[in-house]
């Protein structure tokens, strides 16, 4: 599915729209696009659809990856993010507590630059792809089973 996002708060309507539609347990989402191609605000929606305040949600670039407790249709509920664009080497996630991430349970992954550790997600994960149109505009592809 294609969308074109006029601004940053259309991206985080779309993510909060695909989170809304696809979130639950277990779910991988991978989020890809070059600096500045609005990830993060469409985390930030995603995100939004848990509940979560988009205060909550800094870009986890130094962290590498945020644990957010929050709540699924009235269950204790996780949102694992990560941001892989420091990592050199796949082998990074696999330090981090790659079983967790990947298999979440009572969770779901969020995972900007997959592209660093291409080979370690499952085939089954949500892509979404952002990319830049104009100043304002970003096209945004959402590939989903
Ligand atoms: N349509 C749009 N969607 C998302 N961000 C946009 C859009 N138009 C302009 N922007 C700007 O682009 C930047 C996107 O930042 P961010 O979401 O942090 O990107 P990324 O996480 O991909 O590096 C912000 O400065 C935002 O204001
Ligand atoms: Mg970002």
């Amino acid at each position: 599915m294609q969308y074109l996002s006029n601004s940053p708060e259309e991206t985080i309507a779309l993510g909060e729209a695909f989170g809304r539609k696809y979130l639950h347990a277990g779910v991988v989402v991978t989020v890809e696009g070059e600096l500045g191609a609005g990830k993060t605000h469409f985390v930030k929606g995603i995100a939004g659809a848990l509940g979560i305040d988009e205060r909550e949600l800094r870009s986890p670039t130094f962290a590498l990856a945020n644990e957010i407790d929050c709540e699924f249709q009235g269950k204790p509920f996780r949102l694992y993010h990560l941001d892989c664009y420091r990592f050199e080497r796949p082998e990074e996630l696999l330090e981090l507590g790659v079983e967790d991430y990947l298999f979440p349970k009572n969770a779901a992954t969020i995972i900007e630059w997959p592209e660093r550790i291409a080979e370690l997600i499952p085939a089954r994960a949500k892509k979404v792809a952002l990319q830049f149109r104009s100043e304002f505009e970003r096209e945004i592809t959402i590939t989903v089973e």
